[in-house]
């Protein structure tokens, strides 16, 4: 196997602005042979995901920046070819944050084993993953609905906003969900159960949201930043919550304005704003994990994955992503 081709796509310049094809790289080198206490991987999903584009930037962050020519960094689904290991056996099924890689030799200490039993392999970077944590966590320890809270998630419909309406809607709450289209907005009303949708690309959200929900906003969980979360701002209840999770808004920008703009509003609402990483909760991701699996099991959680066909396509996929071009949860299928 040792003189077959492997690809990895590397950042092959920083962008500026939205990230275009020439900032990315195809780079080939041979299969790598496992060394002892190694396994060879190839992988099946890769997971692409918005924090990607903040390790393009060259400023600080919670992770270390990516470097001209470094690999792009990523967590895959990926199938055991060659064990040199008494852990794991050819065929089995691990995670591993090779990044985006067809082909890699790891410690098997460096990977974490999918259990097949649990849904489609392809979950575990999805809705049993990284993003389907995110929601729980983020949602229930920092968003810490009750019943009868009025719950809003922006990016909706998206791997992570789509789980967290669906926790809220097992926990009692009234789910408004704020999404970029029609199509989106129907998705999560009608296939997964939200109460109630904002397109804020054709709607005002503000004026819609004291529409929705005359009492204010108890709980809002924020994928998103920008003028979506100024609106609720302007919306919120007596000691309410915001899970500030992501802000989307603002990774393709390069001049993001200093400070939050609107403070006011916590104060007058004695409210609260909480930053958080899913690895916080770490300690806790495998009870989290088989609590989802026992959802979709149940009926009560369902997902929906975007799968594109094609490692040369990562690229364009990932730009596609900043730009509300994904339904679901973005993988690329790069091998069967
Ligand atoms: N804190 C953590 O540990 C953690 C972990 C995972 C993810 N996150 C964050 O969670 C958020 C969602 O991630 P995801 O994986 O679930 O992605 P996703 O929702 O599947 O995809 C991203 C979505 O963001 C929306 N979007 C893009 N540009 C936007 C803009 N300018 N304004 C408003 N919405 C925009 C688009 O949906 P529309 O068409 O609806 O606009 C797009 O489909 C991201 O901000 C991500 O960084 C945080």
């Amino acid at each position: 196997m040792s003189d077959a081709i492997n690809r990895a796509w590397t950042m092959a310049s920083r962008p500026t602005g939205e990230p275009k094809q020439e900032n990315f790289a195809v780079e080939e080198s041979p299969i790598p042979s496992p060394k002892h206490g190694e396994l060879l991987i190839r992988t099946l999903f890769m997971s692409l995901d918005p924090y990607m584009r903040g390790r393009m930037r060259p400023g600080p962050s919670y992770a270390t920046p990516l470097q001209p020519g470094d690999i792009m960094t990523g967590e895959v689904v990926a199938r055991v070819e060659q064990s040199k290991s008494s852990n794991y056996t050819v065929g089995d099924i691990v995670r591993s944050s090779i990044g985006w890689r067809e082909w890699a030799a790891v410690s098997d200490h460096s990977v974490k084993r999918v259990d097949p039993s649990l849904g489609p392999v392809s979950t575990a970077v999805g809705v049993l993953g990284m993003p389907g944590l995110t929601a729980y966590h983020g949602l229930l320890d920092i968003g810490q609905p009750k019943a009868g809270d009025t719950l809003v998630v922006s990016a909706a419909s998206g791997a992570v906003g789509a789980v967290v309406g669906q926790i809220g809607k097992i926990n009692g709450c009234n789910v408004i969900g704020v999404a970029g289209s029609d199509k989106k907005c129907n998705y999560v009303k009608n296939d997964l159960g939200f109460d109630y949708t904002i397109n804020y690309k054709t709607q005002e959200v503000s004026s819609e949201l004291k529409r929705l929900s005359p009492n204010g906003v108890d709980v809002y969980f924020d994928n998103v930043g920008g003028p979506v979360l100024d609106a609720v701002l302007d919306n919120l209840a007596f000691k309410a919550r915001i899970a500030i999770c992501g802000q989307i808004s603002q990774y393709n920008s390069d001049d993001i304005p200093l400070g939050p703009r609107n403070m006011w509003a916590l104060l007058r609402t004695q409210s609260r704003a909480e930053g958080f990483l899913v690895y916080a909760f770490e300690q806790q991701h495998e009870i989290s994990r088989a609590r989802l699996a026992g959802w979709i099991k149940e009926g009560l959680l369902k997902y929906k994955e975007d799968i594109v066909d094609g490692f040369e396509k990562a690229p364009e996929a990932f730009i596609g992503l900043l730009r509300g071009d994904n339904f679901g949860k973005l993988l690329i299928k790069v091998s069967d």
